[in-house]
């Protein structure tokens, strides 16, 4: 059984009735869930002997003409896929249990939220990490897993904790995609058959660049070069950025240095729906 928690006393009441020393993995999702969602539960499990989710649609981190009020809500959906993983709890709050009246305190990480999403999406990692922060108070989780699908997300995440001593252990799961090479994702659901038929083509502009880092090629130009040829077939998309950076810090590569390995990071709306996606290589 799934048992939901839906304000901050039950949380913290739950977690204190945990067997002492028992390690607690936390997964926090905006709900509709997906078998990427799952797979991170699955590593929860294997490695912490309790886990805890939650499904929170965080308003502070949707800019004022984004998808907020329309973000998929399907909660009973959820609950099922919850249970059927074996997650022990799930922390289901209201906007009012995690802003509470005249909320006016904020966690701003400065440097890895700069670029990428962080430049399109003005205020997006600000409304994460504070969201993220309140979440890692009121569960106190000793692991926390984040999806590699929101690279970007996960070094930032990883900078506040390093930052501010957060006594939390972060570990990144694979993404998960569509066997057509899609990744998963709440929004796929945004997506006119149209589009959902053309949306494969950003992870096979990945690959070019993959099959061209292993050919030898090593100049950041070049890939992403080749990476957006390929996104410039269909001009169905709008490229926000297809970008090659550095896994751990996102600064931008002019070469990828030998041994190191580098983040292909990709953003473009199709139609309506926006679509993120990256390969490490
Ligand atoms: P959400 O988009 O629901 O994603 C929850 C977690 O699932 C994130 O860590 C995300 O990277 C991961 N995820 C999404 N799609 C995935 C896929 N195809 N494969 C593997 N993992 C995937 O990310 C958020 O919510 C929010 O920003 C949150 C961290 C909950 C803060 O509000």
């Amino acid at each position: 059984m799934t048992v939901i928690l839906r304000t901050v006393a039950e949380v913290r009441a739950w977690r204190r009735a945990l067997p002492a020393g028992q390690a607690l993995g936390f997964v926090p999702t905006m709900g509709a869930l997906h078998a990427g969602h799952i797979s991170l539960m699955e590593l929860a499990k294997g490695r912490a002997a309790a886990t805890i989710a939650s499904i929170f649609v965080n308003p502070l981190q949707f800019g004022p003409k984004e998808d907020l009020a329309k973000y998929p809500r399907p909660i009973e959906q959820d609950l099922a896929l919850l249970e059927r993983a074996g997650v022990d709890a799930l922390f289901l709050p209201e906007v009012s249990a995690l802003y509470p009246e005249g909320a006016s305190t904020f966690v701003v990480e400065e440097d890895v939220s700069g670029p990428m999403c962080g430049a399109v999406r003005p205020g997006h990692f600000r409304g994460v990490t504070t969201v993220v922060l309140k979440l890692f108070n009121i569960v106190q989780p000793d692991l926390a897993v984040f999806g590699q699908k929101d690279a970007q997300q996960c070094a930032v995440i990883e900078r506040m904790v390093r930052d501010l001593a957060l006594p939390v252990e972060i570990m990144r799961g694979p993404i998960v995609r569509e066997p057509d090479g899609l990744a998963l994702s709440s929004r796929n659901i945004y997506l006119s058959p149209e589009d959902r038929a053309a949306a494969p083509l950003i992870y096979e502009s990945l690959q070019a660049a993959r099959t061209a880092f292993e050919g030898g090629e090593r100049q950041a130009a070049m890939i992403a070069a080749i990476g957006r040829k390929v996104m410039a077939t269909d001009a169905r998309f709008t490229l926000q950025y297809w970008d090659v950076r550095d896994p751990m810090t996102l600064e931008a590569l002019t070469t990828i240095p030998a041994g190191a390995g580098a983040l292909f990071a990709v953003a473009a709306h199709l139609g309506p729906t926006r679509l993120i996606d990256n390969i490490t290589v």
